[in-house]
């Protein structure tokens, strides 16, 4: 980031502070709080981080008002339509698109370790076959640092590089294993003469009995899928993997933080919950009562899949996954799907009500990402493992981008202290 001669003066009980100004390579300036407390003695106030710049990265940029979407400075729709995941990978983790050497050598590292310890199998057995997958996912993941002690050094460059291939690579494993066990079936190794997407619908939907073919346009859309949802800047998930990581925890412990906290419905949980809701709603003839319900103060229904806390005009990747959608609808020929009809309906009811254009609330990634999932065959459970998956290298890339930055330091933020002041313990019979 570029020092600039600028600063912000703020007047404070009588006197005056000089509040250093940086200026990034693209959006707003920031002004620089780190001296503050020491020398006015007073904290900023920013629940929910609405004002809050944590870091600086040079990862991804997103632009909530022109609805841009930047990994390493290449806009997301043409990495959709012109790359593929594992490209998108390379990218996130190094900083520029691979030549073709480079994306054979990388591809064939992460291929190379899709397999997970044979012995990790028995976490599964621990389950109830009901679990939740992404509790499965939570577990075993973080179980994974009790497996791979020769990358769970993050001082070595080295071992941060491995942790970071195992995990792209094993989580597409571990998450067909956990829907797997979740419907009786048997795990499904993965295959070496399959691609990323391709290779995780097969392990997902392929059983011994028979052959499976992975239908091309299926795993395209898989593909697709994946690379939206691959990083997205400082979001809950990824500011939860960087506070693990502050302490200097593993990186096994640290993404399994991060699966955890994209768990929620206002967060990667919105997938789900947007076709649980799809479902509750039933018919196109009940959307007027959920907009209503949605538009009452006094109601804490929200429409799932729609709004963004940054985006404020078009989530651009939902505008990607709509196209996908109609691809993997018409080939499936779900058309006349009720659920799917509902959403087609309600997306169209939400972006022409004068509400939604006002509060600028309209379908976000998780929106469609969940129809195309729900059409492929996946149940709702398994809506949020699959945006984990892809998540994973984007928490994975900010990660070794915190290790590596000089500056890092524990992750310690303070209060508005609004509690009790000190008083004396008072004894049982005095109360
Ligand atoms: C993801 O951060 C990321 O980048 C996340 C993500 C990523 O890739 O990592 O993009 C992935 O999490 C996408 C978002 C998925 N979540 C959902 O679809 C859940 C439904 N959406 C809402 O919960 C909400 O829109 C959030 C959480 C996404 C954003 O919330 P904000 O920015 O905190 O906005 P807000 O709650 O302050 O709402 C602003 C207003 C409020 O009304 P007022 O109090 O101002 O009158 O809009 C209303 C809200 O009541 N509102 C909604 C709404 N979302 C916001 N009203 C109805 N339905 C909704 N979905």
């Amino acid at each position: 980031m570029t020092e600039t001669q600028k600063s912000a003066t703020l007047s404070l009980n009588g006197e005056t502070y000089e509040l250093p100004i940086f200026s990034p390579t693209a959006g707003p300036d920031v002004l620089d709080i780190r001296k503050l407390y020491a020398k006015a003695g007073v904290f900023t106030y920013d629940p929910g981080f609405t004002s809050t710049a944590s870091c600086d990265s040079t990862i991804t940029y997103i632009d909530g008002d022109k609805g841009e979407l930047l990994h390493r400075g290449y806009p997301i729709d043409q990495l959709a339509s012109k790359s593929h995941y594992l490209e998108v990978c390379y990218l996130l983790l190094y900083g520029e698109l691979p030549t073709v050497n480079q994306l054979e050598d990388f591809e064939t590292r992460v291929t190379r370790h899709t397999m997970v310890h044979e012995q990790m199998h028995n976490f599964f057995r621990g389950f109830r076959r009901d679990a939740h997958p992404m509790a499965t996912l939570v577990g075993v993941v973080g179980a994974m640092s009790a497996f791979y002690h020769d990358s769970l050094d993050v001082t070595d460059p080295w071992q941060r590089e491995v942790a970071a291939v195992r995990l792209i690579a094993k989580l597409p494993t571990i998450a067909a294993m956990a829907y797997k066990y979740s419907i009786g079936q048997p795990f499904v190794y993965p295959k070496n003469d399959l691609d990323y997407a391709a290779n995780f619908l097969h392990m997902c939907f392929s059983v011994p009995a028979e052959e499976y073919h992975v239908n091309p346009i299926l795993s395209r859309a898989m593909d697709r899928i994946l690379t939206l949802h691959a990083d997205h800047e400082q979001n809950a998930s990824t500011s939860t993997v960087r506070l693990a990581s502050s302490s200097g925890a593993n990186p096994f412990a640290c993404i399994a933080a991060g699966i955890a906290c994209l768990w929620g419905p206002a967060h990667g949980g919105a997938n789900q919950a947007c076709l649980e809701m799809l479902k509750e709603i039933g018919s196109v003839d009940r959307i007027p009562e959920y907009i209503a319900r949605a538009k009452d103060k006094n109601d804490p229904f929200r429409l799932m899949g729609f709004g963004h806390r940054v985006y404020k005009n078009t989530d651009p990747r939902a505008t990607v996954l709509k196209q996908s959608a109609d691809e993997v609808l018409d080939l499936l020929g779900v058309e006349d799907n009720p659920l799917l009809q509902v959403a087609k309906e309600l997306e169209q009811t939400a972006l022409n009500d004068p509400y939604f254009i006002e509060k600028k609330l309209f379908p976000n990634v998780d929106f469609y990402s969940g129809i195309i999932l729900e059409a492929m065959g996946f149940p709702t459970s398994m809506f949020t493992p699959i945006f984990a998956l892809s998540r994973t290298v984007g928490w994975i890339s900010q990660w070794k981008e915190m290790i590596a930055d000089p500056q890092n330091k524990i992750g310690r933020p303070r209060q508005l202290y609004l509690g009790e002041t000190l008083r004396d313990y008072v004894d049982i019979e005095k109360r």
